[in-house]
């Protein structure tokens, strides 16, 4: 699997109204790595998913999914946003197979599915619960579930974790990052939370604002086998507050253009 984006603009209105949003940006995602994208607060981080989604196109650049342009929305992209987005009325095993019963799975093999993807995110035993019964964390798991079970080639996260509280995010961020070294999955994160970005992405874009832009990308080659322990490591904390500096630096950029 490789996702390209190249020289991605987008600019939304028209004529002299017109605002560019995405100034070329130019990043790939491979097979099996956790890639993430890092910016303040309307620097176009869900305008970038948006495209890569197919809800929405480019002003001009292309995006490719194994070379093939992105027309629309498609199965081999999974989606977990923000906002949690479980159908209130389903059961969590239902929302899980929701996607698989429209696409005509058979039944015995929907349950199978579901029960196993509900045992990857920890929660089969919270198969009949509502939504309603479940905490922020576990709702947002849900829906990883049910992306993970529609099998798509990357999984696309825009602040999945944002709603969250502080330790319930700790704690997701580590079950994120678990998923991904247990299973393999391909992952594109977008996040305003570098610390999260550098705990769980082998790469890491920073977002600049006004007009989104890529202007620095890490390598961010750290030993994850212990991600409380990273947290507070030196050489974390110091690539940490490098990057929060070249931030900074954009935001200030921003108070004395304006
Ligand atoms: N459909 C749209 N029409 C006009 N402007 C938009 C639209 N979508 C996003 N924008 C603008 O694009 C900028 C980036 O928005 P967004 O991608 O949501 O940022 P982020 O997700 O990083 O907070 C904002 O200034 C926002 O107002
Ligand atoms: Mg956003």
């Amino acid at each position: 699997m490789n996702l390209s984006l190249t020289n991605v603009c987008k600019s939304f209105g028209r004529g002299s109204s017109a605002k560019l949003v995405l100034d070329n940006i130019n990043f790939q995602v491979n097979s099996g790595e956790f890639v993430a994208l890092v910016g303040s607060s309307g620097s176009g981080k869900s305008t970038v998913m948006r495209l890569i989604a197919g809800l929405d196109t480019p002003s001009s650049g292309s995006i490719l999914m194994d070379g093939v342009p992105v027309k629309g929305p498609g199965p081999d992209r999974g989606m977990v946003f923000q906002r949690y987005s479980l159908y209130p009325w389903m059961t969590t095993a239902d929302n899980v197979g929701f996607g698989m019963r429209l696409k005509g799975m058979a039944k015995p093999e929907v349950q199978e599915r579901t029960n196993y993807f509900l045992n990857v995110v920890g929660l089969a035993y919270a198969a009949d619960k509502l939504p309603k019964e479940l905490s922020g964390g576990m709702q947002q798991r849900v829906a990883i579930a049910r992306a993970l079970a529609a099998d798509p080639k990357v999984l696309l996260l825009d602040e999945p974790l944002g709603a969250l509280d502080l330790q319930i995010r700790e704690s997701m961020q580590e079950f994120l990052y678990q998923l991904w070294s247990r299973t393999g999955l391909t992952a594109l994160l977008i996040t305003h939370d570098l610390e999260e970005a550098l705990l769980m992405a082998q790469r890491v874009h920073i977002l600049a604002s006004n007009p989104g832009r890529i202007v620095r990308t890490v390598e961010a080659d750290l030993d994850r086998s212990n991600l409380s322990h990273l947290r507070v490591s030196p050489e974390f904390l110091s690539l940490r507050e490098d990057l929060a500096q070249c931030l900074r630096g954009l935001s200030q950029e921003l108070v004395t253009s304006s």
